[in-house]
């Protein structure tokens, strides 16, 4: 069995690193609902553990790193990581999930640091619902994050809306027409009960599939053929469309059969699943000078403990001790 290979013959070549549980925004979807713990700073890898981790990872056989948080934009001397990670020998693609929110600063940096893809979560379009999404009145700035994004040359853009009934449900159609005008992959995200302490409910959950009905109304979508960097998302796209429309359906349709990623959390654990909170600590190893071989058999040991599949229900409630704003989505 090769080294990066897991009991259910999935190969794991991506790692998600959240580099800081920290966050300008409070998303209601994403952070707990009742006090936020946040980690000690001295719990949370520097970016010397992180980078050494990183060379393990590039080694047993990742290809692919997305840099999350929290909100990896808040970390101090984010750009210092971003440049030491795009220099690791073995990675095809270093790619960054962010808010936008600081990307108007940041972008032209990152983007001559060597990454090339970005993920902004958006969820509304208007800034007054995204006041209340966001918990913070940043519209603007997320706004003109993308666009600078977009101005950069980051391809593709990737627009992440976490689609919630009740809430943004009457954006659809107004997303859809974005993926017309602009060169983004808007990706409709199911809304997904992680942590205990999730806002989420079931009537606020909206499917895949209903959510591609309503995009029909304006015309045919077209199937994506899908590339070896995709992750779970069905891409599609509207005729003459500058950009494309995905659905990334956590809950309706499993991916757990495709799924090739592992998570490193802020605090130096690798999490083999997003759902359940089986965790292998990295951090006491890497602090008790452990070698370059001993991190690589701990990813061994990260990826054979991966889960064939996740317990998460739509009648379900939050899976994980963990709020995603710890674990980077
Ligand atoms: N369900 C689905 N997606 C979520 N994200 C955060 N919390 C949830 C949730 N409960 C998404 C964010 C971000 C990505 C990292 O994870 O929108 O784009
Ligand atoms: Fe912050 Fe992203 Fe979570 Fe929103 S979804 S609170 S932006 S980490």
């Amino acid at each position: 069995m090769a080294g990066n290979v897991d009991h259910h013959n999935r190969k794991i070549t991506y790692l998600r690193v959240s580099v800081t549980d920290r966050c300008n925004l409070r998303c209601m979807y994403c952070m707990p609902v009742k006090d936020l713990k946040l980690l000690n700073h001295g719990d949370i890898l520097s970016y010397e553990e992180i980078l050494k981790v990183l060379q393990a990872a590039a080694e047993i056989g990742i290809e692919k790193v997305r840099l999350t948080g929290g909100e990896p934009l808040v970390r101090r001397h984010f750009m210092h990581l971003v440049k030491s990670v795009c220099q690791v020998s073995g990675f095809k693609d270093v790619s960054i999930t962010t808010n936008g929110v600081h990307l108007k600063e940041k972008a032209q940096e990152l983007f001559d640091a060597g990454v090339h893809r970005i993920n902004v979560s958006l969820d509304t379009l208007n800034p007054v619902k995204y006041a209340k999404i966001a918990g913070r009145d940043c519209f603007r700035d997320a706004w003109e994050g993308l666009q600078e994004a977009e101005a950069v040359g980051f391809s593709p853009i990737k627009v992440n809306v976490v689609a919630i009934r009740g809430m943004n449900d009457d954006e659809l159609l107004e997303f859809a027409r974005l993926s017309v005008r602009k060169p983004y992959h808007i990706r409709f995200i199911e809304y997904m009960p992680i942590g205990h302490d999730s806002r989420w409910k079931a009537e606020k959950y909206l499917s895949s599939d209903e959510i591609k009905s309503e995009l029909e109304t304006l015309g045919p979508l077209q199937k994506v053929l899908r590339s070896s960097l995709d992750g779970p998302a069905e891409r599609y796209r509207f005729e003459s469309a500058r950009g494309e429309i995905g659905f990334i359906s956590g809950l309706s349709h499993h991916f757990c059969p495709a799924c090739n990623r592992l998570r490193l959390t802020a605090d130096g654990k690798l999490r083999p699943c997003l759902f359940t909170d089986d965790e292998l600590d990295i951090k006491t190893p890497l602090r008790n000078g452990c070698s370059r071989e001993d991190l690589k058999r701990l990813f061994q040991e990260a990826i054979v403990r991966k889960p064939r599949q996740h317990p998460a229900k739509i009648r379900g409630k939050g899976a994980g001790r963990r709020p995603m704003s710890a674990i980077g989505g």
